[in-house]
């Protein structure tokens, strides 16, 4: 059980971070092996009770980090959503591939005059052909019905660079009054970013990078629009705080959450931080929630609205499947976000 919690801490937090699939097989599965021989040894080397001294004392840190990890998480929860087509785990359909949900929040800025401003996240694509055209139809359309302001995708279009002609004619059916923005995530670095970007573009959808932009909401009021792409992003001028600007509300979008704290640290209060990465852990056990997550954090931050040092991060379960290409009683999501302004609209 040692060798087991010290081998999913190092997947969790070093080997789901490899670029390729190959090497990030081969070293798992050799660690898993050197884990599981070191602790037969240790028991073989001390035997009787003394070979359960290293095991507990594995245990009881992992145990504790964990037990800490989970007060940690309680005080950065957000709020739940305010509706959810998929509130309850149905225990007899662990399958949830194509089982899409839909979470809408609700978050007021009593201050902001701007009126009811809605946001339509989705995140993690991964598009590709192994799951069925008629799905990423229907996650496409539902986005566009959502009726959303503005629609923003937080990253990992692609995972093979052999599926990025499907990539641009997913995105033209994307529609949202102030347009499709979006960032890269860390498969569009990793395969060809500046193919990705030509894809964005070619369907009318606008690459933030990190740079920062203005866009009008209702009675007057803006809002303001940032991309951080951190930590994969070559090539890019470094993310910069945004300037000092009370009157717009700060709409930040990037790929992984483990930015939080470094964005925590530079933005204004009431910020709004996008988030994927993570796909919700894919594989969820009931009550239990997610094992695998590549975050420096844990499973800190695997899903849902926290709130952390005053700024709202949301963390969508993605859309796709990658490595492996199924869901566990994980559903794909799509996340809408109603701002509320004090103007009404
Ligand atoms: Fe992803």
């Amino acid at each position: 059980m040692a060798g087991a919690a010290i081998f999913l801490m190092l997947y969790n937090r070093v080997f789901l971070q490899f670029k390729h699939n190959r090497a990030k097989l081969a070293v798992s599965v050799l660690s898993l092996l050197g884990m599981l021989a070191v602790s037969a040894l240790a028991g073989y080397i001390w035997a009787g009770y003394r070979s359960l001294l290293p095991a507990v004392a594995v245990l009881l840190a992992m145990g504790t980090g964990e037990g800490l990890r989970l007060m940690r998480r309680r005080r950065c929860r957000g709020s739940a959503p305010v509706a959810d087509t998929h509130h309850f785990i149905r225990l007899m359909q662990p399958l949830t591939t194509l089982d899409l949900a839909v979470r809408r929040y609700r978050i007021p800025l009593p201050g902001w005059p701007g009126g009811n401003f809605r946001i339509v996240q989705l995140s993690d694509l991964h598009i590709s052909d192994r799951l069925p055209a008629a799905y990423y139809e229907r996650v496409a359309d539902e986005a566009t019905a959502a009726g959303g302001d503005l629609l923003i995708i937080t990253g990992d279009m692609i995972s093979d660079l052999q599926y990025l002609p499907l990539l641009a004619p997913f995105l033209r059916r994307l529609q949202a009054r102030l347009g499709v923005y979006a960032v890269l995530g860390n498969h569009d670095w990793w395969s060809d970013p500046i193919a990705v970007q030509s894809a964005l573009a070619s369907a009318g959808v606008v690459w933030l990078a990190n740079s920062y932009r203005s866009l009008p909401a209702a009675n007057c009021a803006r809002v303001r629009l940032g991309g951080c792409e951190r930590p994969w992003s070559k090539g890019l001028a470094p993310w910069e705080a945004p300037p000092e600007n009370p009157s717009e509300p700060l709409i930040l979008l990037t790929h992984t959450p483990d930015n939080i704290f470094h964005i925590a640290r530079h933005a204004p209060p009431d910020t709004l931080v996008f988030a994927g990465h993570y796909h919700g852990g894919q594989i969820r056990v009931p009550w239990l929630g997610s094992l695998l997550v590549p975050s420096i954090h844990g499973r800190l931050f695997d899903h849902g609205h926290f709130v952390v040092h005053g700024i709202h991060l949301f963390v969508n379960a993605g859309i796709g499947a990658a490595m492996p290409r199924l869901r566990i009683y994980c559903n794909p999501e799509i996340t809408i976000v109603d701002l509320q302004g004090g103007g009404g609209k």
